[in-house]
């Protein structure tokens, strides 16, 4: 396998995703060392997150930069522990344009155009002649570093709305010079900032792409074909197609889950007969199946894997047959690795909560009998790990393993979330952990060294005058769900948002309430904006903020809002998501062993926080 001169051991890379796990000063950290080192063994190569041109164009406070030679050090100690590992370290370099993070101080902006993105940012400068050979300096002078600091391979960002997407796409490039209008115009910054790196350095070149920007009026397959041969015939030497742009289609951009899967897998099989270089394809590759299939139907080259190397760092090694073990699986959900990083943590996994844990496991000196009680999330996740310390673990459950969190993948579109509990479920088996199933009473817990609580949580609901009949989000169940029914949602968090979506779904006339300023507050960006998009573009869900509902009589229902009396009429069926409450039925201080209380039997909280707190406490055993 080869791009340019560049052998690659096997075709598997990891694409570039953002760590934020600098500090703010844009260095290269022991975190992100440890971090690609332990990805790195089983791959061709390695590409670390974005690097950023100059100080002036982050997207994140906490990334990495190559815009100066004080980086040099750093980034050598980074290329060397990709090497070690046998992979080659792939410099990704963009420029965001228009698309810098509009909330640090210092940034700049420019662009194509001197509109923002409509979906947020700040208003760029409409690049001037000087401007844009500035751009061409920014990207040569870091490739050159990133030669220097012993990367192979350097890949240039043309896709996904940055700068050179913002040149490229006829949706957001408004200019009347010889870089706008026909799609000479439009490639020739993309191909004069290729043509300049080329230059400059030895490496190969590849270049990232969006196969289709998603948008109408956008970038579609059809021009990325003629851009892609341009850019062959100007130095290419491999194009990675992915799609989607950051301004308008995030979740093409970050394939969420309710993105459909292959989609990207079809363009880069579309592109490949077209160039004598090899593409790239990427897009929720998380599965053997997912592998076999590209490879199969050789829909690409190259295989570039994100999150499925997030959620599990042995990915490749287990499909390659050089790890043992099955592959924890990423469910494209973004909650930990872009919620991490949105919110300033940094990168983390809702599968895998090794991702934030830099000490790692070590085995146990002793092994301990414990007993977790509960088998939900948190419950499965000390079972498991328990299990790898060492420690002998046995777990109760009355019901269906999985807990609450077997509702979560019913909402239209969230099936991928099964394989989450699929995946837990199995460990438990194949690791052979006695599964009682069966309540827990502290006299049953007597006789192991420890116990850890992970009852869970229950639903709260509000006293609502006259309002005695009502489901919770069992009505997601089959058998619950309504059909034709005019049904009022109260609560308008995650649970209550995904229920009404469901139900309007369900060809019901849906009514979501909710006392708040605004419905999904504790939902993550992307999935949020995806979501009450296609709640509000359906005519059968009427969506009341800061509505309070005072007493309901009969099918009536009488409420308020900012002093407004409001009034429905008519209503069939109630159902109540205003959140959870701990439920923790063993009295800890009564019991003779020692004991942890962890999960939402500790908190209620994200299926995140339920993994991470099993893991945490069976780590501390
Ligand atoms: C947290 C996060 C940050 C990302 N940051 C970037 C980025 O800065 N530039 C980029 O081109 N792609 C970025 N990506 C997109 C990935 O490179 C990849 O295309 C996408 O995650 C789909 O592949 P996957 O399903 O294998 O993760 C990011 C993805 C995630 C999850
Ligand atoms: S947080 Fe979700 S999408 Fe991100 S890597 Fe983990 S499982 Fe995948």
């Amino acid at each position: 396998m080869k791009v340019g001169d560049i052998e690659f051991k096997n075709e598997f890379v990891m694409a570039p995703v953002k760590t934020g796990y600098n500090e703010g000063n844009g260095r290269v950290t022991e975190r992100h060392l440890e971090f690609y080192d332990r990805r790195a063994s089983h791959l061709g190569g390695i590409i670390p997150e974005p690097f950023y041109l100059d100080r002036g164009l982050r997207e994140l406070p906490t990334q990495m930069g190559i815009d100066s030679d004080d980086r040099l050090d750093g980034l050598r100690e980074l290329t060397g522990v990709i090497h070690q590992n046998g992979a080659n370290a792939i410099a990704h370099l963009n420029h965001p344009g228009r698309m810098a993070n509009p909330k640090i101080d210092g940034n700049f902006f420019v662009s194509s155009t001197d509109k923002a993105c409509e979906n947020g940012g700040a208003t760029p400068k409409k690049m001037a002649q000087e401007d844009i050979k500035e751009a061409k300096s920014l990207f040569r002078d870091a490739a050159v570093r990133a030669e220097k600091a012993g990367f192979d391979l350097i890949e240039l960002q043309f896709g996904h709305g940055y700068l050179v997407a913002q040149f490229l796409s006829p949706k957001v490039n408004d200019r009347d010079d010889n870089y706008g209008g026909s799609f000479v115009n439009r490639s020739r910054f993309g191909v004069e900032v290729l043509r300049e790196v080329d230059a400059a350095v030895d490496v190969p070149i590849q270049i990232r792409v969006s196969g289709d920007e998603m948008i109408d009026g956008g970038i579609k397959l059809a021009e990325t074909k003629k851009f892609a041969r341009e850019l062959v015939e100007n130095g290419a030497e491999g194009i990675h197609v992915s799609a989607g742009t950051v301004c308008t289609t995030p979740p093409w951009y970050f394939q969420h889950m309710f993105t459909p899967k292959g989609k990207t897998w079809e363009m880069a099989k579309s592109l490949k007969p077209q160039l004598p270089v090899p593409v790239t394809t990427v897009g929720r590759i998380n599965s053997r199946k997912d592998v076999d299939r590209i490879k199969e139907a050789e829909m690409a080259d190259f295989l570039a894997i994100g999150r499925g190397l997030v959620a599990d760092p042995d990915f490749v090694g287990k499909y390659t047959g050089k790890v043992e073990g099955r592959i924890r699986p990423c469910l494209a959900c973004s909650d930990g690795c872009l919620g991490g990083v949105k919110s300033g943590s940094g990168l983390g996994c809702l599968m895998n909560p090794e991702v934030r844990d830099f000490e790692g496991l070590d085995s146990s000196e002793t092994a301990k009998d414990v007993v977790v009680v509960g088998g939900g999330l948190a419950g499965m996740s000390a079972a498991r790990t328990l299990d790898e310390r060492g420690h002998n673990a046995t777990l109760y459950e009355k019901d269906e393993l999985g807990g609450v969190f077997n509702l979560a993948p019913l909402p239209p579109g969230k099936d991928p979330l099964q394989r989450g509990i699929d995946y837990f479920v199995e460990e438990i088996k194949a690791r052979e952990i006695d599964t009682i199933k069966d309540k827990a009473e502290a006299d049953d817990l007597k006789d192991y060294d420890h116990a850890v609580i992970a009852t869970g949580a229950r639903p709260v609901f509000p006293n609502i005058d006259g309002l005695e009949d009502y489901l919770w989000a069992e009505v997601l169940q089959e058998e619950n769900m309504p059909e034709k029914k005019k049904v009022m949602v109260i609560g308008g968090g995650l649970v209550g948002v995904e229920t009404a979506k469901a139900l309007a779904h369900n060809e019901n006339q849906v009514i979501l309430v909710e006392l708040l300023p605004e419905v999904g507050g504790n939902m993550i960006g992307l999935e949020k904006a995806q979501l009450l998009k296609s709640l509000k573009n359906r005519d059968n869900v009427e969506i009341t903020t800061e509505t309070d509902i005072k007493r309901v009589e009969d099918n009536e229902v009488f409420a308020s809002r900012a002093g407004e009396e409001l009034h429905w009429e008519g209503v069939e069926e109630f159902v109540i998501v205003t959140g959870m409450e701990s439920h923790n039925p063993i009295d800890q201080s009564e019991l003779s062993v020692p004991s942890t209380v962890i999960g939402d039997a500790k908190e209620p909280a994200k299926a995140e926080d339920a993994i991470e707190s099993g893991y945490e406490a069976a780590k501390q055993i």
